[in-house]
């Protein structure tokens, strides 16, 4: 049984500096005045706007997070950032295998386990993401489509403490549209479920949801059972918003 809900912000490509430094004081001054917290709160910003947002929070209960890492330690890799580089520059977690990324970047399982694995070994916490698209929930397949996910995304290295899985049907993502509660609640089961195969001390482990969270059903979604904190996107991009889904835990 987990107590503590994890918040988790995905900025995504959006904001500049200035838009950064109003957004993180402003959750920094609303987590302040949230009395007895349930909840851990972490924002994953674009990568150059870490330094900042760790700067900001630091003194706060706000954790920060990349929004993906290379597979390798270190090299020849133009353009990419390591694991180790966002731990040395305050994070805490890093989000692996995002849709976006396995869409756009042509990202397949077995990268998204070596990046989890090259985040486990520079001692982040890797969220592993993993959602059906609509077309296989429509025929039925979902359960299928995230076992086989799940199966080859989670690599050896992955235990309750270094592990967060973070369930977002593709169709959910951006859209307004989110899953069912009762859908929600059986998929999250299941991944439970599937995860006693994978890792020792599963029940531990946070599974998450992710996919057109708002402040208006953040509450009814935090409170379906296996439902261990949420994954969001558009509105982690205003304080008010995103510091009253962390209030609905
Ligand atoms: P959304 O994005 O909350 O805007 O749907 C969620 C995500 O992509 O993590």
């Amino acid at each position: 049984m987990i107590d503590t809900k994890l918040i988790v912000g995905n900025w995504k490509m959006n904001n500049l500096l200035k838009d950064t430094i109003v957004l993180t004081s402003g959750l920094v001054e609303m987590v302040a005045d949230i009395k007895g917290k349930q909840f851990k709160m972490v924002l994953c910003p674009p990568a150059v706007l870490i330094p900042e947002v760790h700067k900001i929070v630091e003194n706060s209960d706000i954790l920060v997070g990349g929004q993906n890492c290379h597979q390798e330690k270190s090299g020849a890799h133009t353009g990419s950032i390591s694991a180790e580089m966002l731990k040395d520059a305050g994070c805490d977690y890093v989000i692996v295998g995002h849709s976006e990324r396995r869409e756009n970047d042509r990202e397949i399982s077995e990268t998204v386990a070596q990046k989890a694995k090259t985040a486990h070994e520079a001692g982040l916490v890797a969220i592993i993401c993993v959602g059906e698209q609509e077309r296989e929930r429509n025929s039925g397949h979902q359960n299928d489509v995230i076992a086989v996910q799940l199966d080859e995304s989670i690599p050896k290295t992955a235990n309750e403490k270094n592990t967060v899985i973070a369930y977002e049907p593709v169709w959910a993502i951006g859209t307004g549209k989110t899953a069912s509660d009762d859908d929600i609640k059986d998929m999250h089961q299941f991944i439970r479920e599937t995860l006693v195969e994978k890792m020792k001390n599963s029940n531990d482990v946070s599974i998450l949801y992710g996919g057109s969270v708002k402040p208006m059903n953040a509450e009814e979604i935090l409170h379906i059972p296996n439902v261990d904190g949420v994954l969001v996107g558009g509105a982690s991009l205003k304080a008010k918003d995103f510091g009253d889904i962390a209030s609905a835990c």
